[in-house]
């Protein structure tokens, strides 16, 4: 079937009227100072994500409106309103601070999908602590790794994931002085008598908030750090991108491991007081339908791999289940297919909407709104607040590109309120994202004469699986504590369903033999200490890796060779291979 290269929108068709009508008219009248009291802020003075999340809906009329339904992976069900909400969180704070957490302190947590994960976050930002969240299928390696860099004092985890993560390196991390088992009696006792009522720090919208952590192609990965008034852009960017209106019941399916299940999973839907859904379960066809179509969802916010997980469980699945309420569905974290924007509209009867945002930039920064023509295969547009351009890096410094049409490397015009401050502890590599005003992305784009923006590539080594950044770095560390192991590189090779697939290769050291069974030691050693969101899934031996003069591995031809690409330019490569 033929299909027209752009789905036409009219806003007066929408079921609802949303909140982005006219994006250019929008946009010009658009200011953060504005954005910003759209939000109470803290009585007095001072911003804090958690007042904004929460508190200012349980001191209002939305006490009793749902914030939280949570689905359990053993299908029970857990309606918590914002007034309940409010009572976990403060007695979490009450807890945290009890245990000498004070403003600055890091406040790591590592939870499956869980009611506690939200009062540990929640309670931490009310005590002013830095949070970092972690994925719960990340391997002790990648735990330890993060906690040392981030220096941090607690531990918010289960009794399960302590003993299949924390356990190995417990002792390795010097500066943790509390490890919580939230399922655990001592837990629960704690929790039970901590009072219900916290006074909040007074944090203002420069304090930090939130570490992320994120990868970049070479050493271990980077702390991006976020402050308290990003709530600002978390709200603006639900309200515009998300389209969240009072009465939604809204669907973000990443894990608050990642900074989309925090920003969005977390942040933006709770500052405009709407039901969130939390399914505690992994991703299954039939299950999420169901959710979807029981739970009423009317907007939701996932990820390309999911979609074509969704396409791939076949059309047969879908036709079980209606989706009537559904009114609003984005996408974030990986190129979308052109085939995967109409699938939604041809099984979900809506259009998929692709948007675009990193660790780095907080919240959305380009996106296809409700109200916008979609062109599939397309980010969309830039949000009100938002500045994007193309630009080429030059020797001098940086040229903007004013041609339509024109690859280069998409920049923003830093100074947005979710903007990342800082990679802890590495200013020099913070200030080199920047030049002349702009922050560079190290994404290549592309600007139609539209004003949409293309996706072209990233302009690094990092790995893009299922929609989570993987350092090549970090996988090839693990793999060369392995006694076989000589060296180790490590690419994204294509995959038609998580993007790309990480896959190793390595050449072994004297006395050891290319052989299947050592192949299936590495990748259990691998899985073992990197866990298996990080773990290649492939392994390749080679009697020598290519490297350049400065003896770096020289991924680009690894991966070049993987796909029988041009090898492009060798003149910096280091004798034969
Ligand atoms: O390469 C881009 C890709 O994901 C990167 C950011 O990943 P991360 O920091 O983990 O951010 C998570 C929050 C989204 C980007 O530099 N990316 C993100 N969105 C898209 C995308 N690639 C193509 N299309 C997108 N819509």
């Amino acid at each position: 079937m033929a299909r027209a290269t752009v789905i036409r929108k009219n806003a007066a068709e929408l079921r609802v009227a949303p909140n982005l009508r006219d994006l250019d008219a929008e946009r010009a009248a658009f200011s953060w100072d504005a954005a910003r009291r759209e939000l109470q802020g803290l009585p007095g003075g001072g911003l804090n994500i958690a007042h904004e999340a929460v508190d200012r809906h349980a001191s209002g009329p939305r006490a009793a409106h749902v914030a939280l339904r949570w689905l359990a992976a053993s299908g029970g069900v857990r309606a918590i309103s914002y007034a309940e909400l409010a009572g976990a969180v403060n007695r979490f704070a009450n807890l945290l601070r009890g245990l000498g957490v004070a403003k600055g302190d890091a406040v790591f947590v590592l939870c499956g999908r869980i009611p506690e994960l939200y009062a540990a976050v929640l309670g931490a930002l009310k005590c002013g602590a830095v949070v970092a969240p972690l994925f719960s299928a990340f391997g002790p390696q990648p735990l330890k790794t993060r906690v040392n860099l981030g220096r941090g004092k607690v531990l918010v985890t289960t009794a399960s994931l302590y003993e299949r993560r924390v356990k190995k390196v417990a002792g390795e991390m010097p500066t943790l002085e509390h490890v919580l088992q939230v399922d655990g009696a001592d837990f629960r006792r704690m929790f039970d008598s901590s009072p219900a009522e916290f006074e909040i720090e007074k944090t203002v919208p420069e304090d930090p908030s939130f570490l992320h952590f994120t990868s970049g192609t070479t050493g271990m990965p980077k702390g991006a750090v976020h402050v308290h008034g990003a709530v600002v852009a978390h709200h603006a960017t639900g309200k515009y991108a998300l389209d969240l209106h009072p009465e939604d019941v809204f669907w973000c399916t990443a894990d608050p491991g990642w900074i989309t299940g925090t920003s969005y999973g977390i942040v933006a839907p709770l500052a405009h007081g709407v039901t969130s859904i939390v399914d505690e379960a992994e991703f299954d066809a039939e299950r999420w339908y169901r959710i979807l179509q029981d739970e009423r969802v009317t907007v939701w916010y996932t990820a390309p791999t999911a979609i074509r997980l969704l396409m791939k469980a076949g059309a047969g699945i879908a036709r079980q289940f209606r989706f009537p309420q559904l009114r609003f569905v984005a996408s974030v974290g990986e190129p979308l297919n052109p085939e995967a924007v109409w699938w939604g509209k041809e099984v979900l009867g809506l259009p998929i909407h692709d948007n675009w945002w990193q660790t780095e930039t907080g919240g959305i920064m380009i996106a296809n709104t409700p109200a916008m023509d979609v062109k599939p295969g397309s980010m969309g547009k830039p949000l009100p607040g938002i500045e994007a351009c193309i630009v080429h890096r030059k020797n001098s410094g940086i040229e903007i590109v004013g041609n339509d049409d024109v690859e280069g490397e998409l920049a923003l015009r830093a100074g947005w309120p979710s903007m990342f401050r800082g990679y802890l502890g590495e200013e020099a590599r913070y200030r080199k994202c920047f030049a002349d005003g702009l922050y560079l992305t190290g994404d290549l784009a592309r600007r139609d004469a539209d004003g949409y923006y293309w996706f072209v590539g990233r302009a690094d080594d990092v790995i893009k699986s299922a929609g989570h950044l993987i350092g090549p770095f970090e996988v090839e560390s693990v793999l060369m504590e392995h006694p076989a192991v000589a060296e180790a590189g490590v690419i994204g090779k294509p995959d038609p369903v998580v993007g790309e697939i990480v896959k190793a290769f390595v050449s072994l050291k004297a006395g050891f033999v290319p052989a299947e069974e050592l192949k299936m030691q590495l990748l259990a050693h691998a899985r073992k200490r990197l866990g298996a969101a990080v773990a290649p899934k492939e392994i390749a031996f080679a009697a020598q890796l290519p490297r350049t003069r400065s003896g770096k591995i020289m991924r680009r031809l690894l991966k070049a060779r993987e796909l029988g690409l041009p090898e492009g330019d060798l003149s910096t490569l280091e004798g034969p291979t």
